[in-house]
């Protein structure tokens, strides 16, 4: 055939996600089916991801998944021509349920797989909007483990420009959650308490605003939150809004002024913003009014492809094969993970 039909699996952290992507030759691959199982309810009562945990439900979900994607794509295993999975980074024990059972299915159907960094799934994943970029960008990824810059020529051309030194971004709003008693991972939860308050309400750390480089760092301002908390006392509860809201402000405010920074070095007109955290409403307020301030155009995901899913993995796999990224042995059996 003269297209690649990918199925993806997607299994790092605590979604487990498969998903059918089609690909010409050239032009922006196609997402055909779908399927997604997040464990969020399942860790919930310890605080965070716990990786047995994890694996063992990767491996309870990973085939319904997959027929389910299969399905929703009106196709069958046998209309595969390649099989990607996600190689890291991400848990080990997570990440060798989806690699396994992909370089299974590609034994048993005699077609190559592709082990795809998560993070290039992450930054490719506004190809599959409405509204898709083209190259070159400056991508803004900031998910529950990183927080980076990169510069992007193209598929597999990746420069980084700067990253956190110790927290990322989704860890600042997670963390912060926490001592605000709002569960695990509290990011959403923060982000929708941080509408009711008033954002200017405490003074929090901005740390590395104006560094000079290109890099963050967000533990600081985790400490002054409990810092804060901790003042409050009993109080917390009335300013619990209060709190939110300039702790999410603190932190949009960085990425903001950073991202800006890096368009502005760069000499680059695009803006690429993608995980968890590209999903908050604020962040992508403040990112759009400073674009278009500038005449610089600004793309997200889709709302459901910010966070973990099978359809980035597919796709970055699909455009590396487009490219010639992807030679036709695969990895073969002898699958790994990088954790
Ligand atoms: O990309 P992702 O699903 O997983 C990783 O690869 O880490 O990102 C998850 C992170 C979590 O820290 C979560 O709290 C954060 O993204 N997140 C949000 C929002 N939605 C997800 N943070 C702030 N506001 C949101 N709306
Ligand atoms: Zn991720």
């Amino acid at each position: 055939t003269c297209g690649m039909r990918v199925l993806g699996i997607e299994s790092s952290c605590d979604e487990t996600g498969v998903a059918v992507v089609e690909a010409a030759p050239h032009g922006v691959p196609r997402l055909l089916g779908a399927a997604l199982h997040s464990q969020v309810a399942m860790h919930q009562d310890y605080g965070g991801v716990v990786p047995e945990l994890a694996s063992r439900d990767h491996i309870r979900r990973v085939l319904p998944l997959t027929e389910a994607a299969l399905a929703q794509a009106g196709l069958t295993l046998s209309d595969i021509d390649g099989i990607a999975y996600t190689r890291g980074p991400g848990l080990a024990g997570a990440l060798l349920v989806g690699a396994g059972v992909a370089c299974a299915m590609s034994a048993a159907l005699g077609v190559p797989t592709l082990g795809v960094h998560h993070l290039e799934g992450h930054v490719l994943s506004p190809f599959l909007s409405a509204d898709p970029p083209a190259f070159p960008f400056v991508a803004l990824l900031v998910s529950g483990g990183h927080t980076q810059l990169m510069r992007v020529e193209g598929v597999g051309r990746y420069t980084l420009l700067g990253e956190t030194i110790d927290d990322a971004a989704g860890e600042a709003f997670d963390k912060s959650a926490k001592v605000l008693g709002l569960g695990y991972p509290g990011g959403p939860a923060l982000a929708r308490l941080a509408e009711q308050g008033d954002a200017t309400a405490f003074a929090l750390p901005r740390p590395l605003l104006h560094s000079g480089d290109l890099d963050f760092s967000f533990a600081g301002l985790k400490t002054a939150v409990l810092t804060q908390a901790r003042k409050l006392g009993a109080g917390l509860a009335a300013r619990q809004a209060d709190l939110a809201a300039s702790t999410q402000a603190a932190i949009v405010d960085v990425l903001v002024h950073k991202a800006v920074a890096a368009l502005r070095a760069t000499g680059l007109r695009r803006l690429v913003v993608a995980g968890g955290v590209g999903a908050n409403r604020a962040l992508r307020q403040r990112l759009d009014q400073a674009c278009v301030r500038h005449g610089w155009r600004v793309h997200y995901p889709e709302p459901a492809l910010c966070t973990d899913n099978g359809a980035m993995i597919a796709l970055a796999a699909a455009m590396r094969w487009q490219v010639g990224a992807w030679p036709p042995g695969g990895d073969g059996l002898a699958f790994d993970v990088l954790p």
